[in-house]
């Protein structure tokens, strides 16, 4: 499919979900999730932290529109999950957002815009952690994408990590690591990279990811590096 044609779909649903301090997946980021998506014919993907959604439409769009499958949206919409210690010249911004928040207002904004875009077929929003996700609905079963953007300290995000690599489609699954800059995020990324192979990061004003593929073949690794970073490019 058109890439131009995937970014223009992809810009519209970022049109409708607000960046603000909890969220703000990019353009780029959202292109390469979709374009992994579509490209690979990917029928089911999670979404770990969904907050407004700038990750998990994008996905949910492409799943209804072109694979016929689904992302899973993993998020407790809790006050006590979502805070974190970890980023100390952050932390009194988080304490802020935590205590400003209303995260049953985001749970029930999140579930009515998935009707509003019409995008109920394919997505589904789960409002638990990702740890009790992965011992529970999602225990046995694997995924070709998977997306990491949940609380971002260490223990967290390593905890994620160790729990979703084995939930990966085996022979072609893509993970998707958020703020890989971050020192707390650092040992997470470092466990990612000793065991796929990294395709594609990007780290500036905007952006701060990493997509990692457990694939094997070169030729294949070559060629989705460069479609990759043409998705994410913008
Ligand atoms: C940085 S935001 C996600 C941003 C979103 N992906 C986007 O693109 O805008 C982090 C989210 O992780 C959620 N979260 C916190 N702890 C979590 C957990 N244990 N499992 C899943 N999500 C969690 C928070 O509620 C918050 O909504």
């Amino acid at each position: 499919m058109n890439l131009k044609r995937l970014r223009s779909e992809v810009s519209a649903v970022l049109d409708v979900v607000p960046i603000d301090f909890g969220g703000g997946c990019s353009v780029s980021k959202a292109t390469v999730l979709a374009h992994i998506i579509q490209s690979e014919r990917i029928k089911n993907s999670i979404d770990i932290g969904v907050y407004r959604g700038r990750s998990y439409f994008p996905q949910a769009l492409v799943h209804t529109k072109y694979t016929g499958g689904q992302v899973i949206g993993i998020d407790p919409y809790s006050r006590v999950e979502a805070m974190e210690h970890d980023e100390k010249e952050l932390q009194s911004e988080i304490n802020k957002f935590v205590e400003e928040t209303d995260f049953d207002d985001l749970y029930d904004t999140v579930e009515a815009l998935r009707a509003q875009l019409n995008v109920e077929r394919g997505s589904v929003l789960l409002r638990t952690t990702a740890d009790a996700a992965a011992h529970d609905e999602l225990a046995g079963r694997t995924f070709g994408l998977i997306h990491i953007d949940g609380n971002h300290d260490t223990e967290p995000v390593l905890n994620d990590v160790k729990n979703y690599l084995p939930l990966l489609d085996p022979t072609n699954g893509f993970l998707v690591l958020d703020d890989i800059s971050w020192r707390s995020v650092r040992p997470a990324v470092d466990l990612v990279s000793s065991q796929l192979t990294l395709l594609y990061a990007r780290v500036d004003t905007f952006n701060d990811y990493a997509v990692f593929w457990n694939g094997t073949s070169a030729a294949k690794k070559a060629r989705l590096r460069a479609a990759i970073a043409l998705a994410g490019e913008n």
